[in-house]
């Protein structure tokens, strides 16, 4: 694997692998990496000739200062599973090498980004917006991974693109939980083992809420959810919406021919878990 600290050398890279013809997969990371980013890069790595990762705690998509400075850091960790993966290059970044000068695009998402994350998430989706369209510029990636685990942040990305006529093709790829079904995250690390254990009832929840949903129109069944998180002393839920899967608007009632999706952000502690999971 060819490790790129420079724009300009992973440029004369990529330059040259692509005049020989090569089809670029590119999946974009803070690292802290676990099995949830390795099965977006094996897809990638199977679909494309050559396959790219980024790895840059993008300071500018962190509204809280604790949660930048406390974010998992792993680089030598990392390079070995990328190694395990079949990664080509690796692009890491310095701060100076992303944001020479500071930084002042303005994207407008509209209601995409006025929903869930957006709301409790200030400035967070310009700043991946700013971050993710900045690599597709530097990569030219043919094809670009993102996890269903960021179900918003997949949302943004494909209207960035097509807002900006970026020529890449986004691939969602699906969430990858522990056994007890834990979501994936880098975050779950700073989860005590009181914490670890309590964690899975996240999903257990959103599982209980797809079961239910053909008893329960959609607000009796939010609020059923909103009653048992409060009812549960090791969460601060922040959010639990069910939305039409494209714009992301809370639904009213069910539609068999709407892709609908509940979503859910809650405190354990300091850590704040997102999850998701698809109704209809
Ligand atoms: P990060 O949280 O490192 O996630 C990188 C990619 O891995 C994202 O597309 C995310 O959705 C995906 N991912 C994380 N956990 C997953 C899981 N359990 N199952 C499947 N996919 C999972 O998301 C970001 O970084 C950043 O916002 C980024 C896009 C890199 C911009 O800075």
């Amino acid at each position: 694997m060819r490790i790129f600290p420079l724009i300009k050398d992973l440029r004369a890279f990529l330059d040259e692998q692509k005049a020989g013809g090569k089809r670029v997969g590119f999946v974009p990371t803070m690292g802290a990496l676990h099995e949830g980013h390795l099965s977006l890069m094996r897809q990638a790595k199977a679909e494309n000739d050559l396959l790219v990762v980024s790895i840059f705690v993008n300071p500018i998509q962190f509204n809280n200062p604790e949660d930048l400075k406390k974010y998992p850091r792993d680089v030598e960790g990392d390079k070995k599973l990328l190694e395990s993966v079949g990664c080509d290059a690796l692009f890491l970044p310095s701060e100076d090498e992303m944001y020479p000068e500071p930084v002042t695009k303005v994207y407008d998402f509209g209601d995409l980004a006025n929903v869930m994350e957006g709301v409790f998430r200030p400035g967070h989706f310009n700043g991946v917006a700013v971050v993710v369209h900045k690599l597709f510029d530097i990569v030219q990636p043919d094809r670009a991974y993102f996890g269903e685990k960021d179900f918003q942040q997949l949302a943004i990305i494909k209207k960035m693109v097509q807002m900006e006529n970026i020529p890449v093709e986004i691939i969602p790829c699906p969430i990858m939980r522990e056994s007890d079904g834990l979501a994936m995250s880098s975050r779950n690390v700073r989860l005590t083992p009181e914490q670890r254990k309590n964690a899975p009832f996240i999903y257990q929840t959103l599982r209980e809420a797809q079961r239910r949903r053909k008893h329960l129109c959609a607000k009796p069944l939010q609020q059923m959810v909103i009653n048992l998180f409060d009812a549960n002393k090791n969460f601060r839920l922040e959010y639990f919406e069910i939305v039409d899967d494209q714009n992301l608007q809370p639904i009213q009632n069910w539609n068999e021919h709407v892709g609908t999706v509940a979503c859910v952000a809650a405190w354990m502690g300091e850590v704040r878990l997102i999850d998701n999971i698809r109704i209809i």
